[in-house]
């Protein structure tokens, strides 16, 4: 594993929904505008995409547990985090202070540490009905995080989406 100290860090936060599947275009896009790349998993999200061919395309483990007490940090702080895609329930818990795993504990941590944050959403309607799914964004809109257009992520009935827009998450962090 290298790094390239002369790029800026993006931590990259996969949530455990459907279209995880294709995050490696989030990556690639990502590496070609610039940004070194370290992904950040919840366990969940591990049976969601092909760990493997990301792990080749960033250079980097993908991290999803603490490091052991001494152990050095295996990512430097980052200059960015893009949460994508973003569950109900990662959000949700995020926004309440919850870090029961590295990706909650990193997201938490980013608001204070007060680098740009960007989520795409995917989460469909019947949970983003939900009270405190409303609540969770307006706290963490609140707190300056962007976010994309809702998406539902369902399937139809040839199996096929609508497409999730990976770049828009770029085009929210340039906005910054
Ligand atoms: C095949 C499959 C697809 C899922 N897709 C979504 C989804 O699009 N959005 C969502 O919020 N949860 C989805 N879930 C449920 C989440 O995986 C579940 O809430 C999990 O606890 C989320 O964990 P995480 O937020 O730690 O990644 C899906 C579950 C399965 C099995």
């Amino acid at each position: 594993m290298t790094q390239d100290v002369s790029k800026p860090f993006l931590y990259v936060v996969v949530c455990a929904a459907g279209v995880a599947q294709d995050v490696g275009k989030l990556v690639a896009a990502a590496l070609e505008d610039g940004w070194e790349v370290g992904v950040i998993a919840t366990p969940l999200a591990l049976r969601f995409f092909d760990t493997d061919d990301v792990e080749a395309r960033t250079g980097h483990p993908i991290r999803s547990a603490w490091r052991a007490p001494g152990d050095p940090r295996p990512f430097p702080d980052p200059d960015a985090v893009i949460v994508a895609p973003a569950t109900f329930n990662t959000v949700n818990k995020w926004a309440a202070g919850i870090s029961d795993t590295l990706a909650l504990g990193t997201l938490c941590e980013a608001y204070g540490l007060g680098v740009p944050i960007a989520v795409l959403p995917c989460v469909s309607e019947a949970l983003a009905a939900h009270p405190a799914y409303r609540a969770s964004l307006e706290r963490l809109g609140g707190m300056g995080v962007r976010f994309g257009d809702p998406y539902a992520g369902e399937t139809d009935e040839d199996g096929g989406r609508p497409e999730f827009r990976w770049e828009r998450a770029l085009d929210l962090l340039r906005s910054h």
